[in-house]
């Protein structure tokens, strides 16, 4: 077997709240962060050309180790010392990016598990886990996904209760927002609402969706600009306008999204007039 095709799934933060800047110029999170069904295809090929290579549907995504899915395939390759091995990545974009959608660390994850089965290297556990850390702080959570609370730099991950069915209205809107840029402006600002990760953990716990769709929450919406920041309002209040439960931006946006009580609710829902929609449903942990 010299090829492979992953699927790689994108994520919501259910909840995200972002501490203190770190002595390493992370910041702290603490966030709720669910997969859900959009995904990516990731065609993984081993090649003798001793080079790691990265094509997508979008030409404007870079194809070397500035891809997240490139610096996957090398620091794999690295970790396990082939270095005569060249690995083709094809990825079919479905998943937008610039989104808060984890577009690229869900690629990058699909490359770790991929390698590491095409290669047979068979790695433990910790050694999968300790790779997905070192390309980027969501892809530890990409690796296995289901419904996790992220702590740390977003690589600290405790299992939660899967959230119940329910539909997911994806929205993302034309203008896209920097990750190191949003989290530089909330660093001194005073943050008005946080989301209460207990109180949805709880929700969670009892497999409460309408409680869990009230504890909604993303610290970043405060640190937008106004004109975007009313844009995400304008989403939000569409959302519930359409009969969602609750409504939030994920990451560090664009992306914004609404919980409904089944994906027939979520596809009727015609929120085409703010940018491309994706009616999603919850994955489960692999
Ligand atoms: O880990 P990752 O490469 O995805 O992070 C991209 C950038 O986002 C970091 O260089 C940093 O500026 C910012 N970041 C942060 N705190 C986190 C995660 C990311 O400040 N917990």
């Amino acid at each position: 077997m010299n090829e492979l095709t992953v699927e790689a799934r994108a994520k919501v933060n259910l909840t995200l709240d972002v501490g203190a800047k770190r002595p390493d110029g992370y910041h702290n999170v603490e966030t709720v962060m669910q997969t859900v069904s959009l995904s990516d295809i990731v065609d993984i090929r081993m090649t003798k050309t001793g080079e790691i290579r990265v094509m997508s549907t979008r030409a404007d995504l870079p194809t070397d180790l500035h891809n997240l899915a490139g610096k996957a395939a090398n620091a794999f390759l690295d970790h396990v010392g082939y270095h005569n091995i060249g690995v083709e990545v094809n990825i079919t974009k479905r998943i937008p990016d610039r989104a808060g959608l984890a577009g690229g660390s869900a690629d990058a994850a699909a490359v770790i598990r991929g390698l590491d089965k095409l290669l047979g290297t068979g790695l433990t556990d910790a050694e999968l886990y300790a790779l997905a850390a070192s390309v980027g702080s969501d892809v530890p959570f990409c690796l296995y996904g289901g419904t996790a609370l992220a702590t740390g730099r977003g690589e600290v991950l405790t299992q939660l209760p899967e959230l119940p069915e329910c539909g997911i209205l994806l929205v993302k809107p034309e203008f896209s927002v920097s990750t190191p840029a949003l989290f530089a402006a909330l660093d001194g600002r005073r943050v008005s609402r946080r989301p209460d990760n207990e109180k949805a953990r709880k929700a969670l716990g009892d497999g409460d969706l309408r409680a869990l769709a009230g504890c909604l929450g993303n610290v970043f919406e405060e640190a937008l600009e106004d004109e975007e920041r009313r844009m995400v309002v304008d989403i939000k209040f569409a959302l519930m306008a359409a009969g969602a439960l609750g409504a939030c931006m994920t990451g560090t946006g664009s992306a914004v999204f609404g919980i409904f009580s089944t994906v027939k609710d979520a596809e009727k829902a015609d929120l085409s007039r703010f940018g491309s929609t994706f009616a999603v449903y919850p994955i489960k942990k692999l």
